[in-house]
């Protein structure tokens, strides 16, 4: 599949980052000096990706402003020389950005659905911004060529202990090679006697233009959201879909202690910052045992 377009669904509440989310989106909360939402939008632009649309809601302009050119501080920068220039010029032309907006909050496979114009009909990546993965190759690149190689969808999943499944959409499949099954469907948060296996859907997707179809038919659940999950299992049974579990390290920054841990990692991980904050972590470890 040749994949031209990402969706990165950004119009929900963010209701665990209360209150700091009433004004700055979670997407755009930091980490180190990136919103989260870059190293999304850093992974679908080095796969090859051309186009982002991102669903928001009204009010989170923050978001749109991060990726725009800002000329004013541009002309500052460079008459001062200054060395964030080239980063801020690389963000504000990595991609072209399409807004389109979720009125309301309806679930993440109505937002996804939101995105069917702007999208048309091709294959397109679904990432969550708060799931992040540092892999080499990245996520990204590991599930396109899944869906190269095997010929269909690609719902990223990952093992969890089969008490937790409870809290996720669980895949029902055969397996057809080390990390990849084929889907026969999908249920959202079973019961762990239930629960077709311990596999859970986290993302990224490599979708075909078939599910806009399959969420359009979606009904809404019991608190009126229409789930991705119900649409993935819908397009499960009519064409093929499949579950990678994605080699690398994955971290959830949708949580306030997520998104600490997430900062403390990818700082870690930053030549300029790693030695400096490794002896402040091993001091703090002595304080806290001590
Ligand atoms: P989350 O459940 O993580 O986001 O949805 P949320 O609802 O904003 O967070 P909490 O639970 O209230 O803290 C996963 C992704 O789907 C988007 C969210 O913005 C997030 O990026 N989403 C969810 C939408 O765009 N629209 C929706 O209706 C629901």
């Amino acid at each position: 599949m040749n994949v031209r377009t990402a969706v990165i669904p950004a119009a929900g509440y963010g209701t665990r980052f209360l209150p700091v989310s009433k004004a700055v989106p979670k997407e755009m909360l930091p980490l180190v000096d990136r919103p989260v939402i870059q190293y999304a939008v850093e992974q679908a632009v080095e796969a090859g990706i051309e186009r982002v649309v991102l669903v928001t809601s009204a009010g989170k302009g923050a978001t749109e402003e991060y990726f725009a050119i800002a000329p004013a501080l541009e002309a500052a920068l460079e008459r001062r020389g200054h060395a964030k220039l080239d980063e801020v010029r690389r963000v504000s032309r990595m991609v072209e950005l399409v807004p389109v907006t979720q009125a309301e909050p309806l679930g993440l496979g109505h937002a996804v659905l939101c995105a069917r114009d702007a999208v048309g009909g091709e294959p397109f990546v679904v990432y969550l911004p708060d799931e992040i993965v540092l892999a080499e190759p990245s996520v990204t690149r590991q599930l396109l060529d899944a869906s190269e190689r095997l010929g269909g969808s690609v719902a990223g999943v990952i093992e969890v202990p089969r008490a937790d499944v409870a809290r996720y959409g669980v895949i029902a499949g055969e397996q057809v090679e080390e990390r990849a099954w084929r889907l026969s469907g999908l249920v959202e948060k079973p019961p762990v006697e239930d629960a077709p296996s311990n596999l859970a859907v986290t993302g990224p997707y490599v979708l075909s233009p078939a599910i806009f179809d399959c969420l359009a038919a979606v009904e809404a659940g019991a608190v009126g959201e229409i789930q991705l999950t119900d649409g993935l299992d819908a397009l499960a049974k009519r064409e093929p879909v499949f579950a990678y579990r994605f080699e690398g390290k994955r971290f959830d920054a949708g949580t306030p202690l997520g998104l600490i841990e997430t900062a403390v990692e990818l700082a870690l991980e930053r030549p300029e910052l790693a030695s400096e904050l490794g002896a402040w972590i091993k001091d703090l470890a002595k304080r806290i045992d001590g």
